[in-house]
């Protein structure tokens, strides 16, 4: 069943990955390059006969590449779960595990997905947590199978968290910085090794097709060995984790912004120290993504399950929060009555490089925005089909046109931080703006061009930069916001 060398025309092990999302895929596509035979499931049958048309459908950089090379070769998709799981040796569950009523994690796609899984047993196999799920989760899986009358000894339950980030998928999952195998059991770790080894034993590295990144031949990702309880909260920690350091830096930003220092430079400052490090410490309007709220929120509901107060990181979300309202304050404080304005907005996505809008700050701001009776033009290099598909309004328009959101309106609005908008003429979107005041939501531009260029200029936690004829501007109020 096991091979070490996939690349010597074996098939590797036979996985079926469940859900062809964001990580479904993703991982899917990236397990037939490591040599394996791959199933992709989803219930959602029209998305599965698209992906059988080889289309794509999300945006993520390298990905259609991986699929054509392995569409048709060692990977398919399907809709049949029980045929799937027949003909594989390990299962990995990446379906959504969204945010139930009360903050837990909602588990009911996981439940629907192991209760098919074990109709269709017919020998050992391994289950494997790719989701994000809540501690004990493993535990509360097996009890499903037994309780449907499969023998303990026909499988194991693995946790094995994924760490990619939307936009840099693909790199992150051939790249790791660590892959996090949670077993009690040395037959699972056994496949769980053999399905990642092309990348732990860097053989995978050394084929000159590989995929380009920071891990090679001499420098390979650690497997690590932990229990499932302990390989569960390793995920629901690190998203908490990342998500404090965004907070925190916020904190910061917005004291800056009442001292008058750069929280660029604070950040650079704090970030060249090696305890600290350098990522996660962009002041902006807070995080958001189909991750970090809902993990955040989990993470406190399953502590407070069992009794354990995590209070930092109900304070990590509220300050996330109220860095929006911040921002949309600072709006209000500079424009005015925003009733009849025209607004601009570069960025719909939640973060640059991807298409997916799911707790994006850019579209609560927006719709915050709309409310003040004002009207938007929005451009998003990608993720305009999808905000068009959960935020309709008769005041706002979408544009492919990054220089048309400029036209005539009072004010530009940097909402996602795309590195491609740091190459727009600002020349020519000064010219077309009614006044020149850019909102910088992202701390994406350089602040000595826009103040060079006769920019107002408001980021977060820099200071603030003045047109020489500060049209209409309400000046008071900006110093009101600051302190
Ligand atoms: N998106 C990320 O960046 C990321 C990163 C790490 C971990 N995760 C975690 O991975 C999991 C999946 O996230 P995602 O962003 O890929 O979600 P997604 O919503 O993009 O994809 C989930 C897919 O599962 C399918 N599905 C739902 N129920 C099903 C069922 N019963 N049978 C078959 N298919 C079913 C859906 O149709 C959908 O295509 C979540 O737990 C998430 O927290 C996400």
């Amino acid at each position: 069943m096991m091979s070490r060398r996939n690349d010597q025309g074996d098939a590797g092990i036979r996985i079926t990955v469940v859900g062809s999302g964001y990580v479904g895929l993703v991982a899917a596509t990236c397990f037939a390059e490591l040599g394996h035979s791959v199933i992709c499931v989803d219930n959602n049958q029209h998305r599965i006969a698209s992906l059988q048309q080889g289309n794509v459908p999300i945006y993520e950089d390298i990905l259609p590449e991986l699929l054509r090379k392995h569409v048709g070769q060692r990977l398919s998709f399907s809709s049949d779960l029980a045929t799937a799981v027949k003909a594989s040796a390990a299962i990995f569950i990446a379906v959504g595990t969204p945010t139930a009523e009360h903050g837990e994690a909602d588990l009911s796609a996981v439940q629907s997905v192991i209760e098919e899984i074990a109709d269709s047993m017919d020998g050992y196999k391994i289950i494997v947590e790719k989701s994000t799920v809540p501690v004990q989760t493993s535990d509360w899986i097996a009890s499903i199978l037994l309780r449907r009358g499969i023998s303990r000894t026909c499988f194991d339950v693995v946790s094995n968290p994924e760490f990619l980030r939307e936009g840099t998928a693909i790199t992150d999952f051939m790249h790791p910085d660590r892959i996090i195998v949670g077993t009690n059991s040395n037959r699972a770790w056994e496949i769980m090794s053999a399905i990642y080894a092309p990348l732990a034993e860097g053989y995978y590295y050394a084929a000159g097709s590989s995929v380009p990144g920071r891990c090679s031949v001499d420098q390979t990702p650690s497997l690590i060995r932990t229990s499932p309880a302990s390989s569960e909260l390793i995920k629901h920690a690190a998203n908490a984790f990342l998500a404090m350091k965004i907070s925190f830096i916020n904190s910061v930003a917005n004291l800056c912004e009442a001292v008058g220092a750069d929280i660029q430079e604070v950040a650079l400052g704090i970030g060249t120290d090696r305890r600290i490090g350098k990522g996660f410490l962009n002041a902006g309007i807070g995080y958001g993504g189909s991750c970090f709220p809902k993990d955040v929120t989990a993470f406190c509901s399953v502590a407070s399950q069992f009794g354990v107060d995590l209070d930092l990181l109900v304070q990590v979300r509220q300050i996330n929060s109220q860095q929006r309202e911040r921002f949309i304050t600072k709006i209000r404080s500079t424009l005015g009555s925003l009733r009849g304005k025209r607004l601009g907005v570069l960025g719909l996505a939640f973060k640059g490089g991807t298409d997916d809008v799911r707790e994006s700050p850019a579209l609560s701001i927006i719709a915050s925005l709309l409310q003040d009776g004002c009207t938007i033009v929005a451009h998003d290099p990608v993720a305009i089909t999808n905000t068009q598909r959960v935020l309709q309004h008769q005041a706002l328009a979408y544009t492919d046109d990054p220089y048309s959101v400029a036209n005539q309106a009072d004010a530009i609005l940097v909402l996602t931080d795309w590195q491609e908008f740091t190459q727009l003429d600002f020349v020519e979107i000064k010219r077309r703006l009614k006044t020149p005041i850019v909102f910088d939501g992202r701390n994406l531009l350089n602040i000595d061009t826009m103040s060079t260029m006769g920019f107002t200029y408001l980021g977060v936690g820099r200071p603030l930069i003045t047109c020489p004829t500060p049209h209409r501007l309400q000046m008071h109020s900006i110093a009101a916001i600051a302190s």
